[in-house]
């Protein structure tokens, strides 16, 4: 029977473990300064760039980006699968791996306390649906989705729903303390530091997000106040709910015809509904996350055309690029995958409203195929009348084709090359193989480099570096906004409750979060700061972060009441703010 391996057994075998001997027994590892190095064994290179950290305990490439905990390198390295990896630590470690049976597991998570987390999330969406008739701040909503061109019956068809004002509206309506623990496991109900429950959506437009067998899973709530922040909030990880395995529109898509000719993956819930409000049902969004295999894998057994619809920016380009990265070792020769670029500050939903269907549609047959894509950012990035040019063109293309599985593709992608290169196919094929050049091997556009921390940044690397640092920090003073303030207070949290963790039990902890890759090179980021100096590093950034906040809250309300008289509710939360803003003034 399968069983499963408590978390706190691995957290407590990470910090038994030395991830430099368990490396440095695959890729022998050469001391330099505080860090051991190697040849990266994940991209070819000649010089150094793969640092392994003993005080940190985890690996990092500063030259294509990988990292982690030592579960991950074994992963990665050695091709097991997680269970696999843990045993083989274990086994080093001299401990036993102990099992707990998958049905105990189900007790306490999948279904709390008897209340099955998928039935209750598909009445908590049906209930945001009938607030459009019940709530007191209905008009409000049914408001906004007029103005953004909404019909009713689309949403209906996507199960829209509204999130009334108030703290505890979901609370109140479905109550018990079973039914409380349960909303908490469900990402609908937030229970804080100080032991409040709150509602986590507080006046927004609420958008189930639906598993493949249509079971609502999670939600994505946009505010309808478009100076409240973050415009959307999406539903944390939970038993039920994985972002990087669940599409937005997916099930609806393949509810209208269950082998679209092609699916668009577009970039947020509105894009989704903008497009079928004009009769697109094929539009799929990943939720706030990057597009991941299993997104694209799931993609390629419904389809055999995808899409990808990006924005004409910078940040478009990046994301098709890595959305290629990503798709080019798992792509069959019966699937086709291109990109569409639109024009700079559209999305599907605001083209499709100026343009109409048709139009869309007429633009959607240029979209790009991505082999077209791939030639021509790699020729944009050297001279290919230069024989060095040629050597790093052949040098990156090595690296995309030999992990194809696609054959017939991969043959053509050779073929265009050896043209490009006039060299007989031969003779490419045979320089491919071998990794031909390997200076730059990696691209520029893959690979956002942060050239410096912004404060919420420098927060959290503080804290993944030095988890100690904990003790400094009192959440009741510190009032920190966003996705970063809710990942900071959810690290401290974490680290209150595993005190002897260290920074790859952390990034083990997220390593299926969105913001993974991010919290692995900010646990790599070289911090310019002596040890004694940290801690008052830490307090003086959060106290910035607080102040910011605070004042952009004051300055919120101001504007407000410059256009109508604040209420007196208002009036008082203005002179709190203020207060606390004095309070923390130097
Ligand atoms: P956009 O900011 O491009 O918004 O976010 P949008 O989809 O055009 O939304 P409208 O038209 O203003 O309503 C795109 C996607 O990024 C994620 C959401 O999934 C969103 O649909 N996102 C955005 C978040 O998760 N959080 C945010 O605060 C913003
Ligand atoms: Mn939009």
């Amino acid at each position: 029977m399968a069983a499963y391996i408590p978390s706190e057994f691995i957290q407590d075998l990470l910090n038994r473990i030395d991830i430099v001997e368990v490396i440095d027994h695959r890729v022998p590892l050469k001391k330099a300064g505080k860090n051991f190095v190697a040849c990266c064994p994940f991209h070819d290179e000649k010089t150094p760039s793969f640092s392994v950290s003993a005080q940190k305990q985890m690996y990092y490439c500063f030259g294509c980006g990988q990292g982690g905990d030592a579960i991950k390198f074994l992963i990665e390295y050695d091709g097991v699968n997680f269970v696999e990896a843990i045993e083989d630590l274990a086994r080093q470690a001299g401990v036993d791996v102990p099992r707990q049976q998958q049905q105990a597991k189900k007790a306490v998570t999948q279904v709390v306390e008897e209340i099955d987390l998928y039935q209750l999330l598909t009445r908590v969406a049906h209930h945001f649906q009938a607030q459009f008739k019940q709530a007191a701040d209905a008009r409000l909503a049914i408001d906004y989705l007029k103005q953004r061109g909404i019909t009713g019956e689309i949403a209906k068809k996507y199960q829209v729903g509204f999130a009334p004002a108030g703290w505890d509206h979901l609370l109140k309506a479905f109550p018990g303390e079973a039914m409380r623990t349960a909303l908490v496991a469900s990402g609908m109900v937030i229970h804080n530091e100080q032991g409040r429950y709150y509602d986590r959506y507080r006046q927004r437009i609420m958008f189930p997000i639906l598993d493949r067998r249509g079971r609502v899973v999670g939600f994505g709530g946009r505010v309808i106040n478009s100076d409240d922040s973050p415009k959307y909030l999406n539903s944390p990880e939970t038993v039920v709910f994985h972002k990087n395995r669940e599409l937005y529109g997916l099930y609806q898509a393949l509810q209208i015809q269950r082998a679209p000719d092609y699916l668009l993956v577009v970039e947020g819930y509105m894009d989704v509904i903008g497009l079928a409000q004009y009769g697109i049902y094929q539009a799929v969004a990943a939720l706030g996350t990057a597009i991941s295999q299993t997104h694209i894998q799931l993609l390629t057994r419904h389809t055999r055309k995808i899409i990808f619809c990006m924005d004409g920016d910078n940040a478009g380009q990046q994301a098709a690029w890595r959305a290629l990265e990503v798709a080019l070792p798992i792509l069959t020769d019966e699937v086709q995958v291109q990109f569409l670029f639109l024009p700079q500050g559209e999305d599907p939903d605001s083209l499709i409203r100026q343009q109409g269907s048709e139009k869309f549609l007429t633009c959607m047959e240029q979209a790009q195929p991505l082999t077209d894509y791939l030639f021509e950012q790699l020729l944009q990035q050297t001279d290919i009348q230069q024989m060095e040019g040629r050597a790093y063109l052949i040098g990156q293309l090595s690296r995309f084709v030999k992990n194809m599985t696609a054959h017939t593709l991969k043959q053509l992608i050779i073929e265009r090359l050896a043209q490009l290169v006039h060299l007989p196919v031969a003779r490419v094929t045979t320089l491919l193989e071998q990794g031909a050049s390997t200076k730059g091997v990696i691209s520029s556009v893959n690979k956002p480099v942060i050239k410096s921390l912004t404060p919420m940044q420098l927060a959290i690397a503080l804290l993944l570096q030095n988890p100690g640092l904990v003790t400094y920090i009192d959440l009741e003073n510190v009032t920190l906004a966003g996705v970063g303030g809710q990942l900071l207070k959810e690290m401290v949290e974490f680290i209150r409750q595993h005190p002897n963790i260290n920074t790859q039990g952390l990034l083990h902890q997220w390593r299926e979060a969105p913001e993974a890759a991010g919290l692995v090179k900010l646990a790599a980021w070289e911090l310019a700061i002596p040890d004694s100096g940290m801690a008052a590093e830490l307090m003086a950034v959060l106290s910035r972060l607080s102040q910011e906040y605070l004042q952009q809250q004051v300055n919120y309300l101001l504007k407000q009441g410059r256009q109508t008289p604040l209420t007196s509710e208002q009036q008082e939360e203005l002179n709190r703010l203020l207060q606390q803003l004095k309070a923390k003034s130097p």
